[in-house]
């Protein structure tokens, strides 16, 4: 059985290194800039505990051309939301022996693109769990816990059986839509600190910013329950509790979710990286997901509404960023005079 990682980035990059690693027979479709850093060093993987894999650069497959899609039994997708129909064309135009593919991206609705793209392919949900950063000279590292998951099939019970220990091991799970919008929850805070302009913990640590993401989660909560989706535990607590620690005091805070979930110094949401970089984010798939769940249900998501725009004023070139303060009383009362929530 062969993998293809489509979209080598920081989810590709690691996943496939590590599943090669692992023993599975794995090549990469990326970017010219990913292909020639991985020329130069090879592909070097870490987690926070203290695992290192190498893989030297001639035992690396790694194409820019989607030719490669030829070979291809499973496909682990890792590109971002916002390339998933044309990643999709790709494969419709290239694989040839019917591969399997796996969604390794966040949002809900990526499985249904796809299957609505490429109707004779089995499509599989999956999820990861922790944040990968890219260290430059083909490093690449995991600095969260947390274990990869996907639907059960075939395929993904095959990568299981092999990829057995560390952070390639895949766990199977039944609730990948509970386990979706368990992460999406998480992914809320990803916008917040994009309009923050601070690391993860610098923009953590203060309690106006994690009200504005509670307040995003409690709202999404609400309109989970009238759609009747349980959100799945992704992380140390459990969906109803998330609010709760988040919003909490700084040292209940801090002594709470920040002792069990370890962030890099430096680490900031891939939001952030991507606005730094001038690229669309992916905040159509996470707050935006939410603005349409209130949709069809008839309802309104008055804060993930005002975050998507706010995102998209950024994307747009407006460059403020926003501070605790000022984000807590306009995304939450501020322009409509009403406080939404109590924390
Ligand atoms: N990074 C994390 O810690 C993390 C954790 C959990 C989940 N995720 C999710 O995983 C997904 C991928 O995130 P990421 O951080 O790995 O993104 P990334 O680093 O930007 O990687 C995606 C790579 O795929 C490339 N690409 C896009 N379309 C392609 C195509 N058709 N053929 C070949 N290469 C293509 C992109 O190039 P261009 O930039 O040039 O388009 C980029 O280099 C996202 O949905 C993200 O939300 C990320």
């Amino acid at each position: 059985m062969h993998v293809v990682i489509l979209g080598a980035g920081s989810v590709g990059c690691f996943i496939g290194g590590a599943w090669q690693a692992a023993g599975l027979s794995v090549s990469f479709i990326g970017r010219e800039r990913v292909r020639d850093e991985v020329a130069r060093h090879g592909l070097m993987l870490s987690d926070h505990e203290g695992w290192r894999v190498r893989l030297a650069h001639d035992l690396v497959d790694f194409s820019t051309k989607p030719a490669a899609l030829a070979k291809a039994d499973v496909i682990a997708l890792c590109v971002k939301s916002s390339d998933t129909e044309a990643a999709a064309r790709q494969i419709s135009a290239h694989a040839k022996r019917k591969p399997v593919v796996i969604s390794f991206q966040n949002g809900i609705d990526n499985v249904e693109r796809l299957s609505a793209a490429l109707p004779s392919l089995e499509i599989i949900q999956g999820m990861v769990p922790f944040n990968i950063a890219h260290l430059g000279d083909g490093r690449w590292h995991k600095g969260t816990s947390g274990e990869l998951a996907a639907g059960r099939s075939q395929a993904t019970e095959a990568i299981a059986a092999r990829a057995k220990s560390g952070p390639a091991r895949l766990r199977l799970a039944d609730d990948m839509v509970g386990l979706a919008w368990g992460k999406l929850l998480i992914n809320l805070n990803n916008a917040v600190n994009a309009l923050s302009g601070e690391t993860l913990l610098d923009q953590l640590s203060k309690r106006d910013y994690r009200r504005v993401v509670a307040a995003s989660m409690v709202e999404t909560l609400d309109l989970l329950a009238a759609a009747g989706i349980e959100p799945a535990q992704v992380g140390p607590l459990s969906p109803k509790l998330l609010p709760h620690a988040i919003a909490a005091p700084d040292f209940i805070f801090k002594n709470l979710l920040l002792r069990v979930q370890k962030i890099d110094p430096q680490a900031r949401s891939s939001m952030a990286d991507d606005l730094a970089a001038g690229r669309t984010t992916e905040v159509d798939y996470l707050n935006g997901e939410v603005v349409r769940l209130a949709e069809r249900l008839g309802r309104n998501a008055p804060v993930n509404r005002t975050i998507v725009n706010l995102i998209k004023q950024r994307e747009a070139g407006v460059e403020q960023l926003w501070s605790p303060d000022q984000l807590r009383k306009y995304v939450m009362e501020g322009h409509r005079g009403v406080a939404i929530f109590g924390y």
